[in-house]
């Protein structure tokens, strides 16, 4: 332990003494303005380490600015609290905002370097991009709707009808779709060997994202440190997690491929892009691409999704009055006979009101992913150095009393006027899913999956608070944890069918 101590203080002055040497140049404009720096470490010690979109939105009112100036340890951070500013900065001068900063433990020590979404932005970064985006066009819903609507109907019969409970069956359902979109497998109603792989791969990372949790983010160099020095545990957790990501980006794929190449494969992004490789000199590095990017369905789609759809279930459950309200949209339009169907969409605003508050109550990443500044820049008379890790607090954005009054309250009626969408109100899709080059390319794929889900239970099953034994009714935890995707506390609730015709249509769907 104490020769782990040695290595890290001598690394640790090493390094605070570089970065006090290599400090940016002056510029005679000043910085946005943020809490007091302290000398070398900055605000290192006033940063959060949870919740921290609140603090962001605190320090805005407090320096009465939507952009906000931090010094941590050598990097400069950006705040905006305003999706002005955002759009300013991410979508008009997105050239200079669109890449990554990158963390050592994550990219080096666990080998995630292959995620779009981690990547700098650059070569490697636009063929993968481009890739998603040729085959799953917004415009085009012809693969993931189907695959989507055919998961929640399989979904349906289960719920109600088990002791498993309602966030651990849609948490698999969402994993079976994003899994079938990518590589056409088919889960197992339980304990499925690749979602169980995937999820134990995204747990690594999501520990590794606590902001602080690996001093090695901080100091580099300490990767270097043998795994057997005491106190390296961190070596020891990268190995085991790497090995975890080695198999979670090989496994589905090779899979898949072997199928493929025996005529059996089902319709998927990885099918049809092996359909259109050509054999060629650059085939390898083509099916490295494709390999990368299926990867990014599960580690970019299943948990952002689940958490929506579990703040959905969350709302359903402490509104009961708008449940109702929803429910006699989709009776006076979809009816009582049938289930709904994608083209009831647009006929069904007072749904997509409920779905537009949830993603905007319950952020799902509240500080989206941090992009970095590729040049020095100047807005509104600020300095922003290059190399800034610009963070666009989606929080604060969604929590703006000027476009959202009374933000904690769920309230779908403030996205509508005389029974339909009010186009005057800021959508909170705008922000909800990111910024400029680096805006979610998933978000149409998660916003049919959660309505047709949400649409489908809604029209069945009534959602009601549980009750303990002795009758008591049990209130749901309203609050949540902090992480990079945010979740509800587990809860509880009882699902029923509607009515007897409501059941007879979930029975259809086993028959
Ligand atoms: C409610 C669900 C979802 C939310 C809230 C969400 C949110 C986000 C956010 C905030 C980012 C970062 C944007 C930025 O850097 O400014 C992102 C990136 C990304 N998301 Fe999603 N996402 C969701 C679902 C999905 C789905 C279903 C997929 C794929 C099937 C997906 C694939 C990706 C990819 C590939 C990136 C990386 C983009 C890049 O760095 O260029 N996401 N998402």
């Amino acid at each position: 332990m104490l020769a782990f101590y040695l290595t890290t203080g001598i690394l640790g002055i090493i390094v605070l003494l570089l970065i006090s040497l290599s400090r940016r140049k002056p510029s005679p404009l000043p910085l946005p303005p943020g809490p007091k720096k302290r000398p070398i470490i900055g605000n290192l010690l006033d940063l959060p380490t949870s919740y921290e979109w609140e603090t962001y939105a605190r320090w805005g009112k407090e320096y009465d600015s939507h952009i906000l100036h931090l010094y941590a340890a050598g990097k400069d951070i950006v705040v905006i609290n305003s999706a002005t500013i955002a759009n300013d900065l991410f979508n008009k001068k997105s050239s200079s905002y669109s890449s990554r900063p990158q963390f050592t433990m994550t990219s080096e020590l666990l080998g995630w370097r292959w995620l779009i979404s981690a990547m700098p932005y650059g070569e490697a970064w636009k063929e993968r991009r481009k890739l998603f985006q040729k085959h799953f066009p917004a415009s085009d819903g012809s693969i993931h709707k189907p695959r989507s609507m055919e998961f929640v109907r399989r979904l349906l019969p289960h719920l109600g009808d088990t002791q498993e409970s309602i966030q651990e069956l849609t948490r698999h359902t969402v994993g079976g779709i994003v899994l079938s979109i990518a590589y056409g497998i088919d889960i197992k109603p339980s304990d499925d060997p690749y979602i169980s792989l995937a999820e134990q791969a995204i747990a690594g990372v999501i520990e590794c994202s606590v902001p602080g949790a690996f001093l090695v983010d901080f100091i580099p160099a300490l990767r270097y440190v043998p795994e057997w020095v005491p106190g390296a545990g961190f070596k020891t957790k990268a190995k085991r997690w790497r090995g975890l990501q080695e198999r979670f980006h090989d496994e589905p794929f090779e899979v898949t491929k072997d199928r493929w190449a025996n005529g059996i494969a089902r319709p998927s992004f990885v099918e049809a892009c092996l359909n259109s490789l050509e054999d060629g000199d650059n085939k390898k590095h083509r099916e490295e691409v494709i390999k990368d990017t299926a990867g990014m369905f599960f580690a970019g789609g299943a948990d952002t999704t689940v958490s929506a759809l579990h703040s959905f279930l969350l709302a359903m459950l402490a509104y009961p009055e708008i449940q109702s309200k929803a429910q006699a949209e989709l009776d006076q339009i979809v009816g009582t006979d049938r289930l709904p169907e994608f083209y009831d969409e647009e006929r069904l605003p007072y749904l997509s009101a409920v779905l537009k508050e949830t993603l905007r109550w319950r952020p799902v990443t509240p500080i989206a992913v941090p992009h970095l500044a590729a040049e020095d820049d100047i807005y509104e008379g600020y300095f922003i150095p290059k190399n800034t890790i610009m963070i666009g607090n989606v929080w604060a954005m969604l929590y703006d009393e000027n476009d959202y009054p009374n933000p904690e309250v769920f309230n779908p009626e403030r996205f509508l006027k005389d029974g339909k969408l009010n186009p005057e109100v800021r959508d909170p899709i705008e922000v909800a899913f990111g910024f400029g080059r680096r805006e979610c390319p998933g978000k149409h794929i998660a916003l049919s999956t959660l309505w047709i889900t949400a649409a489908s239970i809604l029209s069945v099953f009534k959602i009601t608070k549980a009750k303990n034994e002795d009758g008591s009714i049990i209130e749901p935890d309203m609050r949540y944890q902090s992480a990079l995707v945010c979740h509800p506390q587990p809860f509880t609730c009882d699902i029923k069918p509607r009515s007897e015709s409501a059941a007879q249509l979930i029975r259809s769907l086993s028959e």
